[in-house]
């Protein structure tokens, strides 16, 4: 068991995070957590998403975020973008890298965009090519690779498949996410075996909701297998509004306590961290959902 030195973390509160929230949040705050994020050393956040006003109105202010965050030198800032048309409209807010968003469940990817697997690959394809024409990273994200909330659990086959899908249109890195976090560490390792057939370790990346309490067992059976980057979630918010009853992300400071533990490097000052996430839960007026920032800001107020 080699595990590795030093982490990457995505933070994806701003987009992941903040898309489920039923109350507006102002573009202005958006740029405030992003800046928080950044200074507490984070060198990947995805910011919003390029996708229909109509299916996520939280994320209808994706350009004047983008244009409102004042950009740190080394750090990739990144957005999500189902088509072509949200292609083009993310690039005239300059993203560094672009998220092309699939699944391995048929029924989820037609609640999520409203169209079949093989579908959402020919959409996609148009818009790797262009992404890479103009020298934009292009990241994919694989949804229910252990559970589906429509069609139950999902075999590694499925996930072998999509895998060679992204693959074949040149995504040059996945995630695999475990989009409403039922899966435990064996079934999270199938998933990233399966897509590791198709992709190089350095280019995949753990993406887990924490609904029953597994991402941080599901984080280091990933570590064990070499796994080095992940994306996790500023005070655990988020879920997706087409995956009911799931809920966010394993919380960026609770992957941060056990990484730091563990003596793995992610560049990412913890305080500064429980700070950010902080002042989102505050805007949300409730206590941040990490156990990790919980207990130390007891520590602090004591
Ligand atoms: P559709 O209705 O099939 O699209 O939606 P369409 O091409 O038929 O167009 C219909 C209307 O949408 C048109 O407007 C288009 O202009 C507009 P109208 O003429 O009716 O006024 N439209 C758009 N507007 C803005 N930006 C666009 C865009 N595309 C079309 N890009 C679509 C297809 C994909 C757009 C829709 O289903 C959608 O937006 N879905 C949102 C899905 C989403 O954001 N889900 C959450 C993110 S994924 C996630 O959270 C999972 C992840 O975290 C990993 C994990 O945990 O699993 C990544
Ligand atoms: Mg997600």
């Amino acid at each position: 068991m080699t595990l590795p030195t030093r982490v990457k973390l995505v933070d994806v509160g701003p987009r992941d995070g903040l898309q489920n929230e039923k109350q507006p949040v102002p573009a202005a705050v958006k740029v405030a957590l992003v800046q928080r994020l950044q200074d507490a050393g984070l060198s990947e956040i995805e910011v919003t998403s390029f996708v229909s006003p109509k299916w996520v109105p939280q994320m209808a202010d994706n350009a004047e975020v983008m244009a409102g965050i004042t950009r740190k030198p080394g750090v990739r800032y990144s957005v999500l973008t189902p088509n072509l048309q949200g292609f083009e409209a993310a690039l005239k807010t300059r993203p560094d890298e672009i998220v092309v968003f699939a699944s391995a469940s048929e029924a989820f990817s037609q609640k999520n965009i409203n169209c079949s697997i093989a579908e959402s690959i020919a959409r996609f394809a148009p818009v790797v090519e262009a992404a890479k024409a103009v020298g934009i990273y292009v990241r994919g994200a694989m949804s229910c690779t252990v559970g589906c909330p429509y069609e139950g659990e999902v075999a590694p086959e499925r996930v072998d498949y999509l895998a060679g899908l992204m693959r074949g249109i040149g995504v040059q890195h996945v995630g695999v996410a475990d989009t409403i976090g039922v899966g435990t560490p064996l079934k999270v390792q199938r998933a990233l075996e399966a897509t590791l057939k198709h992709y190089d370790l350095n280019d995949v990346s753990g993406h887990f909701h924490d609904t029953y309490g597994q991402a941080l067992a599901n984080t280091l059976i990933s570590l064990q297998m070499g796994v080095w980057q992940f994306d996790t979630s500023v005070a655990g918010l988020g879920g997706c509004p087409y995956a009911k009853g799931a809920t966010g992300n394993v919380a960026t400071e609770d992957v941060v306590y056990l990484l730091h533990g563990m003596g793995i490097d992610t560049g990412i000052d913890l305080d500064q961290l429980i700070d950010a996430g902080q002042f989102i839960s505050d805007f949300l007026q409730r206590k941040p959902n990490s156990r990790a920032a919980t207990a130390l800001l007891n520590k602090r107020a004591a």
